[in-house]
């Protein structure tokens, strides 16, 4: 069966890492068909929006999308982009790698992260020249659907035995308290192993003890913020690919920016793009191939080519060639 992927590379280095991975699947035997569209500053300058309705149409009706990222316009794009492939969990897996010299070589983690509400659900107001405000929205089935989705997550792989919940429900009583109260309730239903952990607490931890953590459920901004973090435990964040998962449909997006001080300049780490790239191969049913893309990656970062964040002098495309033979 042919799998529509819609491929939108956006500004900066998106233009650079996307191609990489492209040229990863295109040496595939897939059954792929990429069609591209613009999001992102060049073509809000262009043409005053930075997501044309045709780009959001498109990302709506493919099977899945491979976004690189977008500038100044980030919020304009990704949230929308999100919201056309109706996406309530975030997957952000935070590893590190032999070869790569990582501050905690321990770190294996994968966040889950609750990806329509929270701070991020855009109810801002400015209500006077000294006052703006935030409403923070969290249901209950919001709430709910993530942990059924963590469930099935770590019931699916044998190499998971539960999870953490991350909240910090001891001030923000009413909104984590209800984000606590659905995740644990479901996972409580179904047998599943929680432990909690305050929010401010988990940062110092996974600094210390990343190895006490596993599957990790947490709110939108919590889950944005401390996955970066890890990302630093790691290597970078060159390395942290992401999927963002809807019921039909599924969008898959390195976790870093447009990179502006290095964009241009052929020197982005392909990694992040690259295992986004996995992520939807094994999205859609290509849980072969996805791996033998982690395999290759994984020995690219063990004996290098690498590129300059991983202390490497190697280009985008030096890597990326250097993957493919791999494969
Ligand atoms: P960033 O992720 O673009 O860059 C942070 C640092 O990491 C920079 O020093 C950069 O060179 C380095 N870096 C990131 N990816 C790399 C890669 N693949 N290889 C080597 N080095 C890499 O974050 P920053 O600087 O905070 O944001 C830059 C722009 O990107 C902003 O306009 C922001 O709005 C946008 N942004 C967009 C996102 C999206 O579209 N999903 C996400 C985060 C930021
Ligand atoms: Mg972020």
């Amino acid at each position: 069966m042919t799998h529509q992927i819609a491929v939108i590379e956006g500004d900066g280095i998106g233009q650079e890492v996307i191609p990489a991975a492209i040229e990863v699947l295109n040496d595939l035997d897939s059954d792929l068909e990429f069609e591209y569209g613009e999001a992102g500053d060049r073509v809000k300058a262009e043409t005053g929006e930075a997501l044309p309705q045709p780009t959001y149409d498109l990302a709506a009706e493919a099977d899945a999308t491979l976004f690189g990222a977008a500038g100044e316009t980030a919020a304009d794009v990704i949230l929308p982009l999100r919201d056309a492939v109706d996406s309530f969990v975030n997957i952000r897996p935070a590893k590190a790698y032999p070869g790569v010299d990582a501050v905690r070589p321990e770190t294996d983690l994968i966040f889950l992260r609750e990806n329509t509400e929270g701070v991020y659900s855009g109810h801002e107001d400015d209500l006077s020249d000294d006052l703006s405000t935030l409403t923070r929205v969290v249901t209950t089935s919001a709430s709910e659907k993530l942990a059924d989705f963590a469930c099935d997550y770590v019931e699916s792989n044998d190499d998971h035995d539960g999870f953490s919940v991350i909240h910090k429900a001891n001030v923000m009583r009413k909104t984590d308290g209800r984000f606590r109260d659905g995740v644990v309730g479901v996972a409580d239903d179904r047998g599943v192993d929680t432990d909690e952990v305050l929010m401010d607490a988990f940062a110092t931890r996974i600094c210390l003890n990343p190895e006490q953590f596993d599957v990790i459920v947490c709110p939108n901004l919590a889950g944005d913020v401390l996955s970066d973090l890890a990302a630093g435990l790691v290597g970078g964040l060159g390395l942290l690919p992401s999927a963002n998962i809807g019921d039909d449909n599924a969008l898959f997006e390195p976790v870093h920016g447009t990179a502006p001080d290095i964009a241009g300049q052929g020197v982005a780490n392909p990694t992040a793009a690259i295992l986004s790239a996995a992520m939807m191969l094994d999205h859609l049913g290509y849980s072969e191939e996805a791996q033998r893309v982690e395999t290759a990656v994984e020995a690219v970062l063990a004996d290098g080519p690498r590129t300059g964040d991983l202390g490497g002098d190697a280009g985008t495309e030096t890597v990326t060639a250097a993957v493919v033979d791999r494969l």
